[in-house]
């Protein structure tokens, strides 16, 4: 049910991020944001992540559809060595344990590659932290997010992932 994104996937996944924004940031961003994204931005990002292997994205795929998609990348050099770039699932497939499957497959790959530490940068306060919480996450520090041109407060969750015996 996870694979690997291919190219021919992403008109979908852009659809995907633009549905999951109208809904995942309420109460805590400008309300007049959300409606004015474009799939194009999306287009263009994912493109380039998947053809120039920018990030490795996988695909949550349901009843033939992609129900969720999460984009991840290794830091070298950053005390926080890899993260979680994005993770979005359709909210008509939400609390379904697509979010969580996405994310420990991620999280797997990162250990495979050696990492030390995860990072996922996001809004304090959406409705996002109580899931990384339950993912273990600790929120490490805060930095600013942005969206849509204004900055809103932002938080940083982090785990450690296994320690290696070799
Ligand atoms: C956050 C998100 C990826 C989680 O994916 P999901 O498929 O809905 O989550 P899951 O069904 O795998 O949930 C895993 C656990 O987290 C909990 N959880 C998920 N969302 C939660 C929420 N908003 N509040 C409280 N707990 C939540 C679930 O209850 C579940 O716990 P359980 O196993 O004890 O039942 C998804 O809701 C989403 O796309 N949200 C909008 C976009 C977003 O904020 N993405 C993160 C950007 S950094």
């Amino acid at each position: 049910m996870i694979r690997l994104a291919k190219l021919d996937d992403v008109p979908a996944m852009a659809a995907l991020m633009r549905e999951a924004w109208q809904t995942a940031y309420d109460g805590l961003i400008d309300p007049a944001y959300p409606p004015t994204i474009r799939a194009e931005k999306y287009i263009e990002e994912f493109t380039k992540n998947i053809s120039e292997k920018r990030e490795r994205m996988t695909v949550y795929e349901k009843d033939g559809k992609i129900a969720g998609l999460c984009g991840g990348r290794l830091r070298p050099g950053d005390e926080f060595d890899c993260e979680i770039h994005c993770l979005y699932v359709y909210p008509v497939y939400q609390g379904q344990g697509i979010g969580s499957a996405l994310f420990a497959e991620m999280k797997e790959f990162f250990i495979a590659e050696r990492c030390a530490w995860m990072i996922v940068f996001t809004f304090y306060g959406a409705k996002n932290n109580n899931f990384y919480t339950k993912m273990g996450g600790d929120i490490e520090r805060y930095e600013d997010g942005e969206a849509g041109g204004k900055k809103y407060p932002g938080a940083a969750f982090t785990w450690q992932l296994e320690k290696f015996d070799d």
